[in-house]
């Protein structure tokens, strides 16, 4: 018993270009963007209000929101009181922050032991409830972390609770490295669904070793229709070693699809905003549905 429909939200101006090494000029950026939403994308994650020191790429935060398409949800992350404040001068009116399980990953991410990030974002989440934003907070490492190691479930599930009662109102589970497995993802997301049933909860799966169109198969089954993913398979965290791109939305949306599942994304129009991208990124585009588009 598959849901009659699931959420696409696409991180692909976010998570699938925060790694690039040489800047992605900030018209192609936006572009990209544009046609993303001509694809029928609702909800998206467009860029992010960290350090220009830490991840030069996303410098331009400011100017990719000013250009933000009308009619979709517009997510920019920030990680701190000053990302929070440089996202209050701005339109925008969602915000992700983001956190990691694991404690060492999240002092390499963002400087801060994880209870220390907690910390600081709670009175953040609550202002930004009052100021009327949609929040969404980022749960890093929730399967595995590049240098602890198997997170224990239990840890994830707090940390998620934890985040679901400061007040966001969803929650993007990411298995950030790509490790996890479906019996995994599985249990991680009945678990999160039967205990937190009053907040959104997004699966965000990396494709490293390949497991996350299973994964996201398992993650249905688990009740959870909302999936993060990136057109091109674009991304990676710079802070986290060996971590690869995003599962790809194309792959996604075909799946999905296929089963029945409606997304609302069209996969041709969607190929043209890879098209648009392709160009100004460091690693050619070998996702399934991309390579093989328009051959029976
Ligand atoms: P820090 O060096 O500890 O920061 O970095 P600080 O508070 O000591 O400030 C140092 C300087 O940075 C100061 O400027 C601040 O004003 C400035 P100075 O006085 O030296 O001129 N600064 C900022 N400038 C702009 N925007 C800001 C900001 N904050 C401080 N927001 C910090 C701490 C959090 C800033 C840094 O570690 C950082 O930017 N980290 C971001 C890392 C990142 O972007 N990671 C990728 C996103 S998370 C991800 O990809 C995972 C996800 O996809 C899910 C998954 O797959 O797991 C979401
Ligand atoms: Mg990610």
């Amino acid at each position: 018993n598959l849901p009659k429909k699931a959420t696409i939200i696409e991180v692909g101006p976010r998570d699938g270009l925060q790694n690039e090494q040489k800047f992605v000029d900030t018209e192609v950026k936006k572009e990209f963007i544009r046609q993303l939403a001509s694809s029928g994308i609702k909800e998206m994650e467009i860029t992010s209000f960290v350090s220009p020191k830490w991840v030069p790429q996303m410098r331009d935060a400011a100017e990719i929101v000013h250009a933000s398409p009308a009619g979709v949800r517009n997510i920019v992350l920030a990680p701190n009181r000053r990302g929070i404040d440089r996202v209050l001068e701005t339109s925008s009116k969602a915000v992700a922050v983001f956190v990691g399980v694991s404690n060492t990953f999240n002092k390499k991410n963002i400087n801060k032991s994880t209870e220390e990030s907690l910390k600081e974002l709670k009175p953040i989440i609550s202002e930004l409830k009052e100021k009327d934003f949609f929040v969404r907070a980022c749960i890093s490492t929730a399967f595995y972390c590049p240098y602890e190691g198997k997170v224990v479930e239990s840890d994830t599930i707090s940390l998620c609770r934890e985040f679901a009662e400061a007040g966001a109102d969803e929650l993007s589970v990411a298995d950030t490295i790509g490790m996890a497995v479906p019996t995994e993802s599985f249990s991680l997301f009945s678990k999160l669904k039967k205990e937190l049933p009053g907040t959104l909860i997004a699966a965000h799966f990396h494709d490293t070793r390949k497991t996350a169109l299973a994964n996201i198969f398992s993650a249905l089954q688990a009740g959870i229709d909302r999936f993060d993913t990136s057109a091109g398979g674009l991304g990676g965290c710079p802070f986290a070693p060996g971590a690869t791109g995003n599962v790809a939305t194309e792959d996604v949306v075909y799946m999905l699809e296929r089963m029945g599942v409606e997304t609302g994304v069209d996969l041709d129009e969607l190929k043209k905003a890879i098209d648009l991208v392709a160009p100004a990124v460091s690693r050619p585009i070998t996702t399934g549905y991309y390579q093989l588009s328009g051959k029976p």
